[in-house]
């Protein structure tokens, strides 16, 4: 089985993850491609059975290079298994970690003419340390008005990774 997996991510949190989800899948005998939706233009879904995309949020919006391209695709989006899943520092929290409760992952399946056969919402990770000067006072100030780490010293992974797990597994099974 081939599979496609493309990620946008700023900080390499999603791409970590999609890393990951490669790595299992290889491991069930699958094939993997892994590509940069902000950086490779020329996508060609009909080598593919199986679909893949990941992105992270910031500032409360996907990367447009995310609509953008379930649009273009959307025909052979729909036709093809695929998946999608959202990362982001609110998921970190239970009760916003599904894709009915997570806003962000929510609104985008509202709005894109995409409708992926799973989708799945993942707690994203904190690095302090790399952030700029205005985003690390940014983010610590979001930190700080939902009760999360406010010490920017600090490095933080809030990604489940057994969740990444069965999400890869319930998608190598699925059968669209
Ligand atoms: C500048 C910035 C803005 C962010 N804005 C949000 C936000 O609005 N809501 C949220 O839940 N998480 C937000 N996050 C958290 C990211 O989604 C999280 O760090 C994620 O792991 C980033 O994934 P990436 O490394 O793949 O880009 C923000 C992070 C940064 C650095």
């Amino acid at each position: 089985m081939n599979y496609l997996l493309l990620y946008s991510s700023t900080d390499g949190q999603t791409k970590k993850i999609i890393l990951k989800m490669a790595e299992q899948l290889r491991t069930l005998g699958g094939q993997c491609d892994i590509r940069d939706l902000n950086n490779d233009k020329n996508f060609n879904l009909s080598s593919y059975s199986k679909v893949i995309v990941g992105a992270s949020i910031r500032y409360g919006h996907f990367n447009k290079a995310l609509m953008n391209f379930t649009k273009t695709h959307q025909k052979q989006l729909n036709t093809l298994s695929s998946a999608f899943f959202g990362v982001n520092l609110t998921a970190r929290k239970a009760g916003k970690d599904s894709a009915e409760t997570n806003v962000y992952v929510r609104k985008f399946l509202e709005k894109t003419p995409w409708q992926p056969s799973i989708v799945g919402v993942f707690a994203g990770a904190l690095f302090y340390p790399r952030y700029g000067w205005f985003d690390k006072k940014m983010i610590q100030l979001i930190m700080k008005m939902t009760d999360g780490e406010t010490d920017t010293t600090k490095e933080v992974e809030y990604t489940d990774w057994n969740k990444v797990a069965s999400f890869t597994q319930q998608f190598f099974d699925f059968k669209g």
